[in-house]
């Protein structure tokens, strides 16, 4: 579904990506790991064409490399950005409808009624102001309204991020209802949390990747990555780390 190669994001003389290649198959659930100011986003933007980034962009078998971001989400890759973006002076229910408009004529297998059972907490909320939620709810809404968007892949940035655990929880029992029916790139820095839900991750360290490989293989490699997320580095367990790269 997507195949991203050698990509590469500079601003001004700071390099936030290098070199950095991965791919998210149909059906597959990918997660990005990494501490802050790792290259996390830059990626999902590069990728979303919302900053230039070097290198080759294949999305659903199409060269995107020089595709516009509106265009790129018409064609189904659809990018739930960081921070919670809710249209504030709209409806939850206008909000969700939105992203319906979003997905034109493709496939859905997300309708209004299937995002307020993902969802439940939304139900007595459908008439509530977008600036009137709090920030679990806005995220709900923001991945509720992705979802109506009919994506083929769908980015989430850091889904989590400031999210009571039990909400964290409903937004994650959410995803893994949804991601056998799409492909899903998903950045967190809640390490433990992404590889129950994702088939495989990369970790990211300055823009490069340092490890990848398959859920397991990194749960199994919990301490190493909580190194590369900042929780203090073990030069030991680094070296080890090697030996798993998929690549
Ligand atoms: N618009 C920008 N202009 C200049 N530098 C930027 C810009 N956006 C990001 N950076 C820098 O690029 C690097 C990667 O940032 P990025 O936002 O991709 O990290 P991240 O992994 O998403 O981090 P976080 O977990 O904090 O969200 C950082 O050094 C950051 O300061
Ligand atoms: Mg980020």
């Amino acid at each position: 579904m997507l195949e991203v190669t050698g990509l590469g994001v500079s601003y001004g003389s700071t390099r936030a990506v290098d070199d950095f290649s991965f791919t998210v198959g149909s059906g597959e659930a990918v997660a990005l790991l990494g501490a802050n100011g790792a290259g996390k986003t830059s990626t999902l933007r590069a990728v979303s064409r919302l900053v230039r980034g070097e290198g080759r962009i294949v999305f659903d078998g199409d060269d995107v490399t020089g595709t516009r971001p509106e265009e790129l989400s018409r064609m189904g890759l659809v990018h739930v950005p960081e921070g919670r973006r809710v249209f504030a002076t709209l409806t939850v229910n206008d909000n969700l409808l939105v992203g319906q408009t979003a997905g034109g004529r493709r496939k859905r297998f997300f309708g209004l009624d299937a995002i307020y059972d993902l969802f439940p907490a939304l139900v007595p909320l459908r008439k509530r102001y977008g600036w009137s939620l709090s920030g679990g709810e806005q995220q709900m809404v923001a991945i509720g309204r992705a979802l109506m968007a009919a994506p083929k892949l769908i980015m989430l940035d850091e889904p989590s991020l400031g999210l009571a655990p039990i909400v964290v929880k409903a937004v994650y029992q959410a995803l893994s209802q949804i991601k056998s029916e799409l492909a899903v790139l998903l950045v967190e820095q809640n390490a433990a949390v992404a590889l129950s839900l994702c088939d495989k991750g990369h970790v990211l360290l300055s823009g490069r990747e340092a490890l990848s490989g398959t859920a397991a293989q990194l749960g199994d490699r919990e301490a190493l990555i909580d190194s590369y997320l900042g929780h203090g580095v073990d030069s030991e367990d680094a070296q080890d780390g090697e030996a798993i790269r998929s690549h």
